[in-house]
């Protein structure tokens, strides 16, 4: 990515000088004249009605599956991302359209028990014009997820994309601005100063990104009394107790944390061995160094590059810091003799649960290994991080898997399952600084898209 003046120019991660889009830059004017138009736009496509935004919706959905593989063939080409994981990402991003094209028939209100006679009911409603701010390690679904329930009730979107994934967004605006209607559905490009002005002039923000930009953008969206969503980081922890089949979990966990190189906020980044080893450590190792970096348009690639050079000076530099405070690497640790942003899957041993390694977010195929005397420990250890996005624990004692994930304080847990992977239908959100506002996906998020106004209508007469 390069940001220039008015250009905004986006490269391949495997292939850093090919040059896969060029977009304008859009000033902060720009914008205001968009939300301007978008907010006219918004009326009609409210008044379309239930029938007319699911129609328009399942359109869309219908020429996003026919294009599929010119939208999967681009996400692997724009940010690296393996083959079979963008094919997947694409089959989400049409069951999250179709899911919330149903949605709009849901209901959009609750009757109450009238105390002046008559009918006492509230009604949700849109709140105008929504923005959103999305990043590039799931550019497709991550619009989408936000877009789609907006759309639903009634709200226009205006999407400000990472600048690292310019033309996955263009590609959305194809399928989606045609069949809504004309300034219903906006992308607009540019980095700081364009997120800025969408801030100062839409109705309500949903963001997914880095923890200091969220905070930024909760504190700008408090002070203009818009609602905001912010999704930020994670350190997820995987809880491995002696009775998990050892081969299985390394499979499930090693997947977790490197694979599309551990670039998702729902990574594993720390392991967390309780009790005595059964054989799962030297397991995950082999896993681990299975799961070598390779060009992400090969359908056996589970590991691709960085997303850039920035992103893979940050993962060498935490290996270095881990190694300069003593660690071990059981894997990994080198740059591949590949052209792009390669590097290895790296497993750190030998450091505490409070160092850097152990508390950070590396956005990058980097995890630690950590040990623990019992799950009370691997309980405190998992919770000692300020994030609090997922935490996956493995084993067969079910007792004991419960009583541990009830002491969770994360947002997702998932029992014998990869920390990363959500069901687009079930919320979506972290505790602690991993998130702000209310959750994302499923029925919540139709509660986050409106408002709600209280009626009472009373008889005229008696
Ligand atoms: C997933 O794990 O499939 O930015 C989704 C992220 C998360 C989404 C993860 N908000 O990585």
């Amino acid at each position: 990515m390069a940001v220039s003046a008015q250009r905004l120019e986006s490269f391949s991660p495997q292939a850093p000088r090919e040059l896969v889009g060029e977009f304008s830059i859009a000033s902060p004017e720009e914008i205001g004249r968009i939300v301007a138009r978008a907010r006219e736009a918004q009326r009609q496509w409210w008044t379309a009605g239930a029938a007319g935004r699911a129609a328009a919706m399942m359109a869309s959905a219908a020429e996003l599956r026919a294009r599929r593989d010119e939208f999967a063939a681009l996400v692997v080409r724009e940010v690296g991302k393996p083959a079979v994981e963008a094919s997947g990402e694409v089959a989400r991003a049409i069951s999250i359209l179709e899911y919330y094209a149903q949605a709009c028939f849901a209901a959009v209100g609750e009757q109450y028990p009238p105390s002046l006679g008559g009918l006492l009911y509230t009604q949700r409603r849109p709140h105008g014009v929504v923005g959103l701010i999305t990043p590039w390690n799931f550019p497709l679904a991550i619009p989408l997820w936000k877009a789609a329930p907006a759309l639903c009730c009634g709200n226009a979107v205006l999407l400000k994309p990472s600048s690292e994934a310019p033309a996955c967004a263009a590609m959305l605006e194809e399928i989606l601005a045609p069949n809504l209607g004309e300034d219903v559905f906006t992308v607009v490009y540019g980095g700081g100063d364009a997120a800025q002005a969408l801030l100062d002039s839409v109705d309500a923000v949903s963001f997914t990104g880095s923890d200091a930009v969220g905070r930024s953008v909760a504190a700008r969206a408090g002070a203009r009394g818009i609602p905001a969503q912010c999704e930020m980081g994670g350190q997820n922890a995987a809880i491995v107790f002696d009775d998990a089949d050892p081969a299985r979990t390394a499979g499930i966990v090693a997947g977790a944390a490197m694979g599309y190189a551990g670039q998702k906020c729902t990574a594993t980044r720390r392991v967390i061995v309780v009790g005595s080893d059964s054989g799962f450590i030297e397991a995950f190792i082999d896993a681990v160094q299975g799961l070598q970096p390779a060009a992400p348009e090969a359908l056996d690639t589970t590991v691709g590059p960085v997303i850039s050079q920035g992103a893979r000076t940050d993962v060498l530099d935490a290996i270095e810091a881990g190694r300069s405070a003593g660690a071990r690497i059981l894997a990994g640790g080198q740059v591949p003799e590949l052209d792009g942003w390669f590097v290895q899957p790296t497993l750190v041993d030998g450091l505490g649960p409070g160092h850097r390694l152990s508390q950070e977010e590396t956005f990058g195929p980097l995890a630690t290994l950590l040990r623990a005397n019992d799950a009370d420990e691997a309980v405190q250890i998992a919770n000692s991080v300020r994030y609090g996005l997922v935490t996956s624990v493995h084993g067969r004692d079910l007792d004991r898997l419960l009583a541990t994930a009830a002491q969770l304080d994360t947002g997702l847990i998932k029992i014998n399952a990869p920390t990363s992977g959500v069901d687009f239908y079930t919320p979506f959100g972290g505790e602690k600084e991993s998130s702000f506002g209310p959750r994302e996906q499923g029925q919540d998020a139709l509660v986050f898209y409106t408002t709600v106004r209280t009626v009472t209508l009373a008889p005229h007469g008696a």
